[in-house]
């Protein structure tokens, strides 16, 4: 009989974790008991889950003595105070915030990258970020040709990255515009609608932003490669769901366009669409709630003798998000490291 989990789901009433609760269903994870955790605010609202209503329980008072998975996407400084306890408390963690992921005893895994990354964890491990999440997978099927010396990235962001509040404030900011009204701008510094932020989290002392630089890190610590070139320039897009992405890779040995498409389409994580001459490239509407990256535009980079440009999209709250989280919680049972 399959071994079945007791599981909270901590950020139930977000964007990622309602997104988790939907992926825990339809990929039937093993689940005995379950758990929805939220803010103080949300103590007593109801969650449902495989048809059942759930109450959802403030994570001030939740004890995790009895879990043991927690699925977990609250905010960083949210995750920062509470996972330790989590952990010490007996649970295994897989943190969607940016608050562990640096951590070298914290594990950051894209299973169909790094899944053996997973077996080092001690209790606790990190889902990386979401624009780094599509690129890595990727850019992995062309590691296996050659090795990457240098990728320089743009990203069109969607607003759902930044939560359920930024959704509705692109949606009023719309309706506002279509009704003559004023725009309001609360969750970024100015107007999205219509707009490009060239601003996603904060602002470093080199100048990127906190986004760009975790682009960097995340990868070069995901591929084990310290000397990987990373440059980065995050963008926030009037878009609901889906982020793009167009990436410039810089290889050690050239890699022709055509091998380099066969490479990314023996990916069970990737669906090339490359078609130009019909207009079929990937796009950000047609991703929407679907697992895969998908993969266009690919070409030979004539800005230098070893390179590759590519266009890449994916559902930033799905495989960006929930789907690599629960894909991580699926590797765990099945090299049975829970
Ligand atoms: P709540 O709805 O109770 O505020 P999103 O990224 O879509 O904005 O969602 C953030 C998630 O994190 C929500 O489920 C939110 O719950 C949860 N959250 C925010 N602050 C806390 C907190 N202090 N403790 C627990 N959960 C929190």
């Amino acid at each position: 009989m399959t071994k079945k989990f007791n599981v909270a789901v901590v950020g139930a009433t977000g964007a990622v974790g309602t997104e988790m609760m939907h992926l825990l269903e339809e990929r039937r994870f093993p689940v005995k008991n379950f758990y929805a955790v939220a803010s103080s605010r949300s103590k007593g609202k109801k969650a449902f889950f495989n048809k059942e209503e759930y109450t959802i329980q403030a994570l001030d008072e939740f004890s995790f003595e009895n879990i043991d998975i927690v699925f977990s996407s609250p905010g960083g400084a949210v995750s920062k105070k509470y996972v330790p306890r989590a952990v010490s408390e007996g649970a295994v963690v897989i943190d969607n915030t940016s608050a562990f992921r640096h951590d070298p005893a914290v594990p950051l895994v894209v299973p169909e990258v790094n899944p053996e990354a997973a077996a080092r964890h001690h209790g606790l491990l990190a889902n990386p970020n979401c624009s780094t999440i599509q690129m890595v997978v990727a850019l992995h099927p062309l590691r296996e040709l050659s090795r990457i010396k240098r990728v320089v990235v743009s990203t069109y962001q969607a607003v759902s990255g930044s939560g359920t509040k930024a959704i509705f404030e692109l949606e009023d900011q719309v309706q506002s515009f279509v009704d003559g009204g004023d725009l309001v701008n609360k969750e970024y510094p100015h107007q999205i609608a219509f707009n490009c932020l060239p601003h996603i989290d904060v602002f470093q002392d080199n100048l990127y932003s906190k986004e760009e630089m975790k682009m960097v890190n995340e990868t070069r610590k995901i591929f084990e490669d310290e000397e990987v070139m990373v440059s980065a320039t995050a963008v926030r897009v009037p878009v609901f769901r889906g982020h793009s992405e167009a990436i410039w890779v810089e290889t050690e040995e050239k890699i022709d366009p055509e091998k380099a498409r066969r490479a990314l389409k023996e990916s069970p994580a990737i669906v090339v669409q490359d078609e130009p001459e019909k207009n079929i490239y990937p796009l950000a509407v047609n991703c929407r709630h679907q697992d895969p990256v998908y993969v266009g535009r690919i070409r030979e980079d004539i800005s230098c003798s070893n390179g590759l440009v590519m266009w890449v999209v994916a559902d930033n709250i799905r495989k960006g998000a929930a789907l690599n989280t629960v894909q991580i919680a699926e590797l765990l049972v099945h090299k049975k490291l829970l």
